[in-house]
């Protein structure tokens, strides 16, 4: 509670709701009876034992009485505060200054800075922490999440994530480019200072569907051991009004608080796709979320040890305002693997299959010509499956083929939506 929410109460209790009145009548009265019962006692000699005794009895009673008073007029006394509390503003403690100040950040994104009400205990307030306002002085007077990340809807958060750059097959020259780009900023900001040069502010991964865009982002993140935060784009648009908005500065919140760490924006086109004069509210929210990232984007300083990654599979629709210097201004195209990216990418998946001698992986690769990345690992899985389902002890090249003419026939069968249709 604050100062001023005291002082309301305060007055009011001094007039008073009947009912606080009577117990501070009742425990007047007792309060004098115990002081006279007490003179009582101390003057009554030892001969008086008897008396002494049934006074004594009476005077605890008293104080019995009167606790059970005193408490009940605490509990109301604790309603009444509950009623007169106004409601409060809600923020999020952007950075703890020291001294008791604090910046703070409000639902609408204007940051101030603060001060932190004596009745608050200041461990519990830290970056991050979403606390409750005073509407009139803008003091803190409640932590709200108390100790708790505050996980944004739909995110993914990984400490460190598993995947490594040794489970992707045939796209070596990616990974040496997001090396240098992503990781080597990451681990070795120094670098960048020393020779004066800034790295890319953010990458965008540019690739057909099951290519391995999110493998490699995370690949990024485990070697650079840091943090990974995926945000899928769809999950950006929202509902209501501002509320898109609200997440992409939540989700750059949580990467400073995370770092460092690589905050990954996946399909971006959700959000990222040029408007095509469709005006409808739906639209505009969209428009504001890309603007809110935008926003985050510019306000942003590379080498902050927060790395910033989209990836897409339509390019040719992306909003070019995102593709601006100073934001997603490197892009990294994730080919469809070739006959050897494709024999690399095989090995990674039959690793941990019983694979007999008459398969050929060689010849498999080179029969693959269309095949991606998940589509290699989804012929490997069925060829496991027809294997089990053959009762052979371990997958044989009857096994290979049947998966992949069953592949075929349902990649054919969904020409129209690309070699992806056959995931979706
Ligand atoms: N180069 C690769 N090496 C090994 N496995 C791969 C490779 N590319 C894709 N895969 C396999 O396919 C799965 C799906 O890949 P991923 O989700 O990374 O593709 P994507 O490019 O993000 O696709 P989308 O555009 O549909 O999101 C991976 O988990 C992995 O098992
Ligand atoms: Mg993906």
């Amino acid at each position: 509670m604050t100062e001023a929410i005291g002082k309301e109460t305060g007055q009011d209790t001094e007039e008073g709701p009947a009912e606080d009145k009577d117990s501070n009548m009742r425990i007047d009265s007792l309060e004098e009876e115990i002081r006279l019962l007490k003179n009582q006692i101390r003057s009554m000699d030892y001969s008086q034992s008897l008396e002494r005794d049934a006074y004594k009895r009476e005077l605890s009673a008293l104080y019995d009485e009167l606790n059970i008073i005193r408490r009940e007029k605490k509990n109301l006394q604790k309603q009444l505060d509950d009623i007169m509390q106004p409601p409060l503003l809600v923020g999020d403690v952007v950075e703890d200054l020291g001294n008791g100040e604090v910046i703070i950040r409000n639902g609408t994104g204007q940051s101030f800075i603060t001060t932190i009400s004596d009745s608050v205990d200041r461990v519990d307030i830290s970056a991050g922490v979403r606390v409750g306002l005073d509407k009139n002085n803008l003091c803190i007077i409640r932590a709200l999440s108390k100790g708790k990340d505050p996980i944004i809807m739909g995110s993914e958060v990984l400490e460190r994530p598993v995947t490594s750059y040794s489970e992707i097959g045939g796209l070596e020259g990616v990974i040496g480019e997001l090396k240098e780009s992503v990781e080597l900023p990451l681990t070795h900001p120094e670098l960048f200072k020393n020779i004066g040069i800034k790295p890319p502010s953010g990458v965008m991964l540019v690739g057909a569907p099951g290519t391995g865009k999110t493998l490699i982002a995370k690949a990024v993140a485990n070697s650079a051991k840091c943090t990974f935060i995926r945000m899928v784009g769809s999950e950006l648009v929202q509902k209501f009004i501002g509320e898109g908005g609200r997440l992409v500065r939540e989700l750059f919140q949580l990467a400073r608080e995370k770092r460092p760490c690589i905050i990954f924006i996946d399909e971006i086109d959700a959000i990222g796709a040029k408007r095509l004069g469709m005006d409808t509210t739906g639209d505009r929210e969209v428009q504001r979320t890309l603007m809110q990232l935008l926003a985050e984007m510019d306000g942003f300083q590379p080498l902050e040890n927060i790395a910033v990654m989209a990836a897409t599979n339509r390019i040719d629709i992306i909003d070019e305002a995102l593709i601006r210097p100073g934001r997603f201004d490197r892009i990294v195209e994730v080919p469809m693997p070739d006959t050897e990216a494709r024999l690399a990418i095989l090995k990674i998946h039959i690793r941990d299959m019983k694979l007999s001698r008459s398969v050929n992986l060689k010849a498999i690769a080179r029969e693959t010509e269309s095949f991606s990345g998940a589509d290699l690992r989804n012929l490997c899985t069925e060829a496991g499956m027809f294997a089990i389902r053959n009762r052979h002890r371990s997958v044989n090249k009857e096994d290979m083929r049947m998966a992949m003419e069953k592949l075929r026939a349902r990649m054919n069968g969904s020409q129209d939506s690309g070699p992806a249709g056959m995931f979706g």
